[in-house]
């Protein structure tokens, strides 16, 4: 064969080093790690506990969960069938998520669940900056109580991790879609709305219009964004115990300094919500301007099999979407730690001296490295340069004779002499504690 197989369209793979060819995405795995730290710090301030769960799940699971109408289950899924069984790769965490608390009884566990993951999701849409075929989250989901309070705590710990990061131009967006029966009402008045234009309308919402005409509400078209000027809003279409909790989430928004603007057309692309809706979105993004959102779901329970619904909210982000916006922003990552000590070894038995020496360092917490390959002093102290290297510990024949190695402080350039017994005490002080 004489070509390198390359990754899937819309994959990447996430290197220890930044490599320019691939410009789309010269975050290394350092970045990602840093962020992913300070995340979970965040969500664990506020309680929230972490949950694994399958990249692969029951085709049934996520149909009935996002809903079969929905770009994400009629266009998105990956797929297939073995077997007799039918399995999807996740497009989102929020289904399984229920399916765990359901299958294993969380609610027994008494209290309310507090729950966040991170992970890789997979939905089949056109690759461009911002929307991949395979995209990782982080998300949080409180199961377990209606409280208004609740949606407060979700939004709150969803702002807290955006905040951290010092992002400007953010913007969160609220709504709320109602109980059961407002979507279905507020369906019918959009149709009959459009239907009135029908023919300044694409293809694409002529379809929408009759499949699913909440869908053309997100539409980039312009003349069909001036329509929207004048098109049903659905909070007046809502019920009014929905109305009143929209009132008191607002009002507690307000209390806690958490900044929001009222979109009357988010709809969100999932079918599971009821009530409050949300979206962190960022002028930094280009097309693909949500870094975030989420919202109320009270029956996704009841389409996972629950006899009785199960109120919770949630939200979930994209971690590559924050990272084009921390790049965006100038935001400086702290740089990978570097090695503490490479050891040089100099012929055949420092080599193996060198071995041992990596391993007793090691054992210390030392990060320490050596020179596999047998290479020359120039070689060697390139590697260790390379890798950032704090210090370097030469050994040569003759200090193989002496005990004594010589050590060199990259950074400042000095040189010492140190015997081999106090080489590991040399450098433990410098270490932070484990
Ligand atoms: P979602 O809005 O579909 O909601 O996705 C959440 C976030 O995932 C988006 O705001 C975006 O940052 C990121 N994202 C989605 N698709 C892609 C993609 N193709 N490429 C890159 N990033 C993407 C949910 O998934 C719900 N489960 C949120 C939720 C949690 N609702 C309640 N709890």
């Amino acid at each position: 064969m004489s070509k390198v197989i390359r990754n899937i369209k819309g994959t990447f793979d996430i290197l220890p080093v930044n490599v320019s060819s691939d410009a789309a995405h010269e975050d290394t795995i350092w970045t990602w790690q840093y962020i992913e730290k300070n995340i979970r710090d965040i969500l664990e301030l506020s309680g929230f506990k972490e949950i694994r769960t399958p990249l692969l799940e029951p085709t049934e699971l996520i149909a009935r969960g996002i809903g079969q109408l929905t770009d994400i289950v009629s266009k998105e899924m990956y797929a297939f069938e073995r077997e007799g069984t039918h399995y999807v790769l996740r497009p989102e965490v929020t289904a399984p998520v229920m399916r765990a608390y359901l299958q294993h009884h969380l609610a027994q566990q008494g209290g309310i669940q507090k729950l966040y993951y991170f992970g890789p999701c997979f939905r089949a849409e056109r690759p461009q900056k911002g929307r991949y075929r395979q995209f990782h989250q982080f998300g949080c989901e409180l199961i377990g109580t209606d409280s208004v309070y609740a949606d407060v705590e979700v939004i709150a710990t969803m702002m807290h991790v955006y905040s951290a990061f010092n992002l400007p131009n953010m913007k969160l967006l609220i709504n709320s879609l109602g109980d059961e029966t407002s979507r279905p009402r507020y369906k019918e008045a959009l149709r009959s709305y459009f239907s009135k234009y029908e023919s300044d309308l694409t293809e694409t919402s002529k379809t929408r219009l009759e499949k699913n005409p909440l869908r053309i509400l997100d539409t980039k078209v312009e003349k069909e964004r001036v329509l929207l000027e004048s098109a049903p809003k659905l909070i007046d279409y809502i019920d009014s115990d929905s109305k009143d909790q929209y009132v008191q989430l607002k009002g507690l928004l307000t209390e806690m300094g958490i900044e929001y603007v009222e979109d009357p057309f988010l709809v969100r692309g999932l079918d599971y919500y009821t009530k409050t809706a949300f979206e962190l979105v960022s002028d930094d993004l280009g097309a693909q301007s949500a870094l975030g959102g989420g919202g109320r779901y009270d029956l996704l329970s009841m389409e996972v099999g629950s006899k009785s619904p199960v109120p919770a909210v949630g939200f979930a982000s994209g971690i590559e979407r924050l990272l084009i916006a921390l790049r965006e922003a100038g935001t400086e990552i702290p740089e990978e730690s570097p090695m503490d000590v490479f050891v040089v070894g100099l012929g055949e038995e420092a080599q193996k001296w060198s071995m041992l020496m990596a391993q007793k360092m090691r054992e210390a917490k030392v990060k320490a490295s050596y020179d596999l390959r047998g290479k020359s002093m120039k070689v060697q102290m390139k590697e260790a340069h390379r890798l950032r290297s704090q210090f370097v510990v030469i050994v040569g024949e003759d200090e193989l004779t002496s005990k004594k190695a010589i050590v060199k402080n990259m950074e400042t350039g000095d040189q010492q002499e140190v015997h081999f017994n106090d080489l590991v005490d040399y450098f433990t002080p410098s270490v932070a504690a484990p």
